[in-house]
């Protein structure tokens, strides 16, 4: 009844649900995230819980990042920001299953807890298991004084503002900024990342909420016209290579939670082991293509695509010629770091999902079966 209550007072700002709402406000949640972090001029990155840690963080034998749905998916791609720019062996783990399968833990350990809510029931038990065992325990939450924000040794707020649609949108881009700011971080700090490339990446970042509001505006009509073509789709493919592998899997998410359309993410490369015997003329496929990260790689995934006529909805780079030429539908996006490109290319990803739904006539900010924070098992 409470949450009731507070759902209808919460102002939608003239937008039809929370999560349109919620996908529009990402420039802004993706910027507050940054704000007091990311000192691009002074070439720092300033973030209090890392740095009282700092020996922690340096020392430690592996990180472990445990998370579920969404904020398991920003886990994927903190892997491999930290993993490329830190160089600490990054593990990442369903906290429902974690818990339960006698993991080796050990005071050298850091585990990272991911969660919008810092509610979640699987999550707050996995890290009260890697507590007991003496590992550090480090916060990504949403939600102030949550939970999960209370047991952990340190942590850095997302700020992305209250999210109440229960399909994760901006909580999701804040959490791959803050894993970016980490990452980054650590990376100067033990040497792994020298002067001008970090640098670079913190200018790259900083320009990344601006290309999210370019993203919005120049694909929200033609994804809308799109949508419309895919609302009897009984089925979706999503491919992408590298980081934009998890994004892949987090663009399946969103379809499936809202629309009910059975939607599984790929590695593109794990295509002709399997999945590639779905692909007919109905089998609609987004593949996220941009220029950095195995581009040639996609394309010959999209013509294998095309060879069995599948329906192809590409989301590729300004610009693009040579996967566009071969698609069915093209949504461009502006160049960033590979690394940052998840964060870009899961807005029309966003809207895809929501605009399906909504001609679906499916209640998307509460979808069945689901609940905002899944508090327990
Ligand atoms: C996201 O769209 C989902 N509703 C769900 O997977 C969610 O991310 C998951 O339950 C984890 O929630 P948390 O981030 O609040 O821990």
């Amino acid at each position: 009844q409470k949450l009731k209550l507070s759902l209808e007072q919460i102002e939608k700002s003239g937008y039809e649900h929370f999560m349109l709402k919620e996908i529009f406000e990402q420039p802004k949640s993706v910027h507050d995230t940054m704000r007091g972090r990311l000192l691009v001029e002074e070439g720092v990155i300033k973030m209090a819980g890392i740095w009282d840690h700092i020996e922690r963080f340096k020392n430690a034998n592996r990180i472990i990042i445990i998370a579920c749905g969404t904020s398991w998916h920003a886990g994927l791609i903190g892997e491999y920001l930290i993993e490329e720019y830190a160089r600490i062996p990054v593990e990442v783990e369903y906290a429902s299953e974690f818990r339960y399968r006698n993991p080796i833990i050990t005071d050298k350990d850091v585990v990272i807890a991911i969660s919008q809510s810092g509610e979640t029931a699987d999550t707050m038990a996995a890290l009260k298991l890697a507590k007991e065992k003496g590992a550090f325990i480090y916060g990504i939450c949403n939600v102030v004084d949550s939970s999960i924000a209370r047991i952990t040794d340190a942590g850095s707020y997302t700020h992305a503002g209250p999210e109440i649609g229960v399909a994760s949108t901006k909580a999701f881009t804040a959490q791959l900024t803050i894993l970016s700011l980490i990452a980054l971080k650590l990376g100067k700090h033990n040497g792994n990342l020298g002067n001008a490339d970090f640098m670079s990446l913190i200018a790259e970042l900083d320009a990344i909420p601006k290309k999210i509001e370019d993203v919005l505006s120049s694909t929200h009509e033609l994804v809308q016209n799109i949508a419309k073509d895919f609302v009897n789709a009984t089925n979706f493919l999503y491919l992408g290579r590298g980081y934009n592998y998890p994004a892949a899997l987090e663009g399946a998410l969103k379809l499936k939670e809202i629309s009910y359309i059975h939607a599984e993410g790929y590695p593109a490369a794990e295509m002709k082991h399997g999945p590639i015997a779905l692909i007919d003329e109905n089998m609609p496929i987004v593949i996220i293509a941009p220029k950095k990260g195995h581009y040639d790689k996609i394309v010959s995934n999209v013509q294998e695509i095309k060879a069995r006529k599948g329906k192809v909805i590409a989301v590729v780079n300004n610009g693009d010629t040579q996967v566009s030429e071969m698609s069915d539908y093209v949504i461009e996006i502006p160049e960033t770091s590979e690394c940052f490109s998840p964060i870009v290319a899961s807005v029309p990803l966003q809207l895809l999902a929501y605009y399906i739904a909504v001609y679906r006539g499916a209640n998307v900010d509460q979808p069945r079966n689901l609940a905002k924070s899944v508090t327990v098992e």
